[in-house]
């Protein structure tokens, strides 16, 4: 089987290899030359674990393929995924310019019957705009090759991308066409292998799928900050609180982890676009907007904890270190990251800032520019600081050397944004430290008090 990509972002990426990873010749198209040609030797674009291998490994195998012409590699492929990028409209709206332009070209270049695949996501209704510009070139060029558009979300998550892609917890697939879903079947089949099921739907189910499930995804996060947030006022701890509601299946232990608000390249982005999509159509999601105004309140909370200790007159000159940029551990991910929201608003109150992420120090130095400083050590950015603030939860953060913070830092004062200091540790050594959804200074007693008899 023969397959194209088209869009060698995050999604196309991670697509296009692990198709080739298990045998099946792909191609990858970008219509830029200078990350093609990086590619063809292997160095790829983004930070994702196991994924610069996979792809040298397999180009050499010429499994994977990488070329900027789509018109070259129509001809024998029996599916094409359109992974291309739909960024943001001012509105919120997704601009499917990209796509459509996808689109436009495979109705030029193709030859025979054809499935065309919706990867990126979009709003229901695109998959019809997708068959509907195929068709038109078709018949300017007076051809009838008969073809299929079907939507595949993608439910990646960086930082496990591969692992998420090769051992999937479903595949979802909306076709319209027996022809489609007996193709569609035999691609996937080496991922069903471990008895993961591939979920067949019509097309706009499949593609509300994937924005719903972000929607619910970012939604337990928000409640979650809310709810954290009224913790720490009634002296609760949300630590125990999660664990205690997380027990239960109907809720489920995963997402609801409280921190400093949701960021990264999907969770605002389709949250926006489905509260977009519903007011086209005269409908308002209500819980949404409450998810969305949560999410914002959220990134200023560790802002906020900062001000209400030092007083907002006094911020000014303040030495602060920040451990973690990227919007979450594992990669350089900047989009829509809080820490953004907490500098801009830092350095707003005049306050200096060095700060050390293991990853993503240039994706960042692209958005701050030069206005803090840029350490490659966590212990660094310590010196003479007046306080940290945690901002990623990278697994090196988790277990620091206290005696050494204590030794270089100004004053022993920690704002964790992700709660994953151990304070029981902290409150013996003397620290001042301040979290999300408890206050370390006013429960009294042991903090952790689940036991699982
Ligand atoms: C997400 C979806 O998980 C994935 O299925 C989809 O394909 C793309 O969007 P991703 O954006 O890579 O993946 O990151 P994810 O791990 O889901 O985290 C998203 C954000 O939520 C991060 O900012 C993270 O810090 C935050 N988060 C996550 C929490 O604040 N608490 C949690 O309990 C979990």
């Amino acid at each position: 089987m023969k397959i194209v990509v088209v869009g060698t972002g995050y999604v196309g990426l991670v697509t296009g290899t692990c198709f080739a990873e298990v045998g099946i010749d792909t191609t990858c198209i970008d219509i830029d030359q200078k990350k093609i040609d990086k590619l063809r030797v292997g160095e790829i674009p983004i930070f994702e674990p196991g994924l610069e291998e996979m792809v040298k490994r397999n180009t050499q195998k010429k499994r994977l393929h990488f070329e900027t012409d789509i018109a070259k590699v129509l001809d024998d492929a029996e599916v094409v995924f359109i992974a291309v990028g739909t960024p943001p409209d001012e509105d919120g709206s997704a601009d499917l310019k990209h796509v459509l332009n996808v689109a436009k070209d495979i109705g030029n270049h193709m030859s025979s019957y054809t499935v065309v695949v919706t990867k990126s996501t979009v709003p229901v209704g695109t998959a019809k705009k997708v068959n509907e510009a195929i068709q038109k070139q078709l018949e300017i060029r007076g051809e009838d090759i008969s073809f299929d558009v079907a939507s595949n979300p993608e439910f990646l998550k960086e930082g496990a991308a591969i692992e998420d892609f090769m051992k999937p917890d479903r595949i979802v697939v909306g076709v319209e066409s027996d022809e489609a879903k007996h193709t569609m079947k035999q691609l996937y089949k080496p991922f069903m292998l471990n008895g993961h099921p591939i979920i067949f739907m019509d097309v706009p189910s499949a593609e509300m799928t994937k924005y719903a499930a972000n929607a619910m995804l970012a939604t337990k996060i928000s409640f979650m900050n809310d709810i954290a947030n009224l913790c720490e006022i009634l002296g609760a701890n949300v630590n125990l609180v999660r664990k205690g509601i997380g027990s239960d299946p109907r809720i489920g232990s995963r997402f609801i982890y409280p921190g400093i608000g949701y960021g990264g390249s999907c969770f605002p982005k389709d949250v926006k676009a489905l509260i977009k999509t519903a007011e086209e159509n005269d409908y308002k999601m209500r819980v949404l907007e409450a998810v969305e105004s949560v999410n914002e309140h959220q990134k200023t909370i560790l802002y906020q904890k900062v001000e209400n200790h030092f007083g907002r007159e006094n911020l000014k000159g303040k030495k602060i270190a920040i451990w973690g940029l990227s919007f979450k551990p594992q990669t350089n991910d900047m989009r829509e990251a809080p820490s953004v929201v907490l500098i801009k608003r830092l350095l707003e109150a005049g306050c200096k800032i060095a700060a050390y992420d293991p990853v993503a120090k240039e994706e960042a130095r692209e958005m701050l520019g030069d206005s803090i400083e840029y350490k490659s050590d966590q212990y660094e950015v310590l010196i003479n600081a007046d306080c940290l603030l945690i901002v990623t939860e990278w697994s090196e953060f988790r277990f620091p050397n206290y005696r050494v913070m204590e030794k270089l830092m100004a004053q022993k004062l920690i704002f964790d944004g992700r709660n994953i200091l151990d304070i029981e540790k902290l409150k013996s050594l003397s620290f001042n430290y301040h979290c999300i959804g408890l206050n370390a200074h006013k429960l009294n007693g042991s903090l952790e008090l689940v036991e699982v008899m």
